[in-house]
């Protein structure tokens, strides 16, 4: 007969066998830095996850660090929202001090989007008709790229999906100098309905509509292709699809169609999902995270971002 279960008989064997592997390397730990706050602040369905003042977000940085984190992903948000003419003075010094503590060891990533700057709630800024204003918004994301990569970022990842931002970013990066400076693309990106603890924390959400006519729809699978793969023509280092856990079906195509390293954002609503049904008594939180994260790379995610990647050693991970 024939037996396939032969090989997975003992921990020894299923390991000896595993098709994937993973450690703390290829998990990204996202954090929130708040300029308005003086106090961390928990950040509802996000379990140990909290915004953080310029304080505290370093003193985190150190237990995480401490705790093996490899990679971080920054959430800029500011005090104050504007309509346009955004300014990230405020990120400079924590990323300055991010990156000294991070050394050759742990590298640094900041999101570069819109939305958690402007009055609108929107990922681009709109003209006196309440239109897209393209040209603007590429000039607005550019100059928030260039003073989180002047303060010493090792990599810009744009999240807002207007169209050309890659290649206008790699462009004036490399005119200021900073042609190491990666781009880590949410190159498929879903208007989703699983954001809703991070606009908690972002403050973020739209004020008025939403964000399918810049964020991809579910329904499409080529569209989703199609974005990466200009991602990838712009000059993105990384790729990535979000939400992770229902973009799964896109990593094997995007990787096939671009040869590029294409990573999974396991989002906050994912995360947290994964954690009510924990408290509600329906699931092991610590097997049920692990899995996600085994599940990503057997579908072949290079890098996860996750809102678990400080427990990664704690889940036996090195
Ligand atoms: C900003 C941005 C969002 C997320 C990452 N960057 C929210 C959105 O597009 O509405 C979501 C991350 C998460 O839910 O964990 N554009």
């Amino acid at each position: 007969m024939k037996r396939l279960q032969r090989l997975r008989r003992t921990t020894a064997l299923r390991d000896l066998c595993a098709e994937t592997g993973f450690g703390a390397a290829q998990l990204i730990q996202p954090l929130f830095l708040d300029a308005a706050a003086s106090q961390p602040r928990a950040i509802p369905g996000l379990l140990d996850n909290q915004t953080h003042d310029a304080q505290s977000l370093l003193r985190q940085v150190d237990a995480d660090l401490a705790a093996g984190v490899r990679h971080f992903l920054l959430f800029p948000v500011p005090a104050e929202k504007r309509a346009a003419n955004f300014d990230a003075d405020f990120t400079a010094a924590s990323i300055e001090r991010l990156r000294a503590a991070c050394g050759e060891h742990a590298s640094v990533w900041v999101d570069t989007c819109l939305c958690s700057y402007s009055t609108s709630g929107h990922c681009c800024v709109f003209d006196g008709r309440g239109r897209q204003d393209l040209g603007t918004t590429l000039d607005e994301l550019t100059g928030l790229a260039l003073t989180y990569a002047g303060a010493g970022a090792d990599g810009v990842s744009p999240s807002d999906m207007n169209d050309g931002r890659v290649a206008h970013l790699r462009d004036r990066l490399d005119a200021a100098g900073h042609e190491l400076v990666s781009i880590m693309s949410y190159s498929s990106k879903f208007a989703s309905s699983f954001y809703g603890p991070f606009r908690i924390a972002a403050q973020s959400s739209p004020r008025q509509g939403n964000r399918r006519s810049y964020q991809l729809d579910v329904r499409s699978r080529r569209d989703a292709i199609a974005a990466s793969q200009r991602c990838a023509d712009e000059g993105a280092d990384l790729l990535m699809v979000k939400p992770g856990m229902s973009s799964i079906d896109l990593l094997a195509p995007i990787s096939a169609a671009t040869n590029k390293p294409v990573g999974a954002y396991q989002v906050s609503g994912e995360f947290a999902s994964l954690a009510l049904l924990a408290r509600e008594g329906l699931g092991d939180f610590d097997a049920m995270l692990l899995e996600s994260w085994q599940v990503f790379r057997r579908a072949g995610a290079s890098y996860i971002v996750t809102y678990g990647a400080r427990q990664a050693r704690r889940l036996g991970l090195n």
